[in-house]
């Protein structure tokens, strides 16, 4: 059976959610570590949607397939504009997919490994998305313990998205004292996911101030150096002070980041809250709304979200619907925007110039005339 097919009948399985029908533009995006990720087109609602199916080979592993099954619920459990928005789970024979929004955009990893470090105003912006996905989560009893740039997504319209619920841990069905598993990703992990420990949210704020580091300094904080590991680096939380590695790195940004990645986890902040006061207070000129318009702008001065994107390359049946690049049906209304404004500026002129076309009937004399 092709992708398609296997699709569009998973999709028909789906109950309630407005995605039975037909499917186009199927097309596979990403293969992550867990899963594939394909997108396909919703024509009934002119929309992507995004179909993320755990590999083959994990289905047999049951612990895999409970941590898919956990990802889906976790996502169903939250709606916020920081966190991928899902729609459904449905599992099928030996197949198992979560429906979700497709995120136009690009991954944070990927405008990292383009640009290196970000400006600091853009840096603290993405990280105060984050915080606020991470906070409503955790308001939910969920900590992510997967935060890392490839799995954070910035928008064509300037918004932070988390996604990739594949290892999150729900307080209310797991136990607190129960060691934390090492999952993760080596160079993202927290003190107490390296050394087994009790795994809290402030995990999590670990994690933010590692992805904060990468975006002002454009690498990451703990790497194998000078004959130490990964793992040790995180253990110890030793890292090059952000000021050595970027001079002008803004005080409050360094604070920020050094109360992040202590080691303790008591003495890090509070709670995510206490960081996001924070990074407000850093971005205090810019209003909740326009931080959105900050990370827009950043996005199209760097020319990111242009087709230059793999996917958007791919998408050739977007592009024949162009002309001169732009989208068809807008060609189509700005034509007749033209012609209607060209009719109507010469039906003018012709108006006020009644000799200006030969045999064009004369405008009705203005009744002075007649009393001549
Ligand atoms: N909803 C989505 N919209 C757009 N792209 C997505 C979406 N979900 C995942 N992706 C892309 O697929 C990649 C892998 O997805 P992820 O959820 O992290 O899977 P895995 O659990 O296998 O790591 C992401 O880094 C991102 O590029
Ligand atoms: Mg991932």
């Amino acid at each position: 059976m092709d992708d398609k097919t296997r699709i569009t009948a998973i999709l028909a399985k789906s109950e309630g959610t407005n995605l039975r029908g037909v499917i186009d533009e199927l097309q596979i995006i990403a293969r992550g570590g867990m899963s594939h990720i394909y997108r396909a087109r919703q024509p009934s609602l002119d929309r992507y949607v995004v179909v993320k199916q755990l590999k083959d080979e994990l289905f047999s592993n049951p612990e895999m397939l409970e941590r898919f099954r956990r990802e889906a619920k976790a996502l169903a459990a939250v709606l916020h504009q920081n966190v991928a928005h899902v729609y459904d789970f449905v599992e099928s024979g030996s197949q198992s997919y979560i429906l979700m929004e497709y995120i136009e955009g690009a991954d944070l990893s990927f405008i990292l490994s383009k640009l290196g470090q970000l400006p600091f105003e853009m840096a603290a912006a993405v990280a105060l998305g984050i915080a606020r996905g991470v906070s409503y989560i955790h308001a939910h009893n969920l900590i992510h313990r997967d935060i890392k740039p490839a799995n954070i997504r910035l928008t064509t319209r300037g918004g932070v998205k988390l996604m990739d619920f594949g290892i999150v841990m729900n307080l209310d069905h797991e136990n607190l004292t129960r060691p934390g598993l090492m999952v993760g990703s080596p160079s993202y992990l927290s003190p107490e996911q390296v050394l087994g420990d009790p795994i809290t949210h402030r995990a999590d704020l670990f994690l933010i101030g590692i992805v904060l580091y990468e975006m002002l300094t454009g690498v990451r904080p703990f790497r194998e150096e000078g004959g130490k590991t990964v793992f040790q680096a995180i253990r110890e939380s030793q890292y090059v002070p952000l000021k050595k590695m970027r001079s002008t790195v803004p005080a409050a940004l360094d604070r920020i980041v050094r109360r992040c990645l202590k080691v303790k986890p008591d003495d890090r902040f509070e709670n995510v809250k206490e960081l996001i006061k924070e990074l407000e207070s850093y971005l205090g000129g810019y209003r909740s709304s326009h931080i959105d318009d900050l990370v827009l702008r950043f996005l199209d001065q760097e020319a990111i979200l242009t087709p230059a994107i793999p996917y958007l390359e791919l998408d050739e049946r977007k592009m024949s619907r162009r002309i001169f690049g732009i989208e068809w049906s807008w060609s189509i209304a700005a034509l007749l925007v033209i012609g209607l404004g060209l009719g109507l500026g010469v039906g003018f002129w012709m108006g006020s110039h009644p000799g200006a076309v030969p045999n064009a009937p004369r405008p009705f004399p203005p009744t002075h005339s007649y009393n001549r």
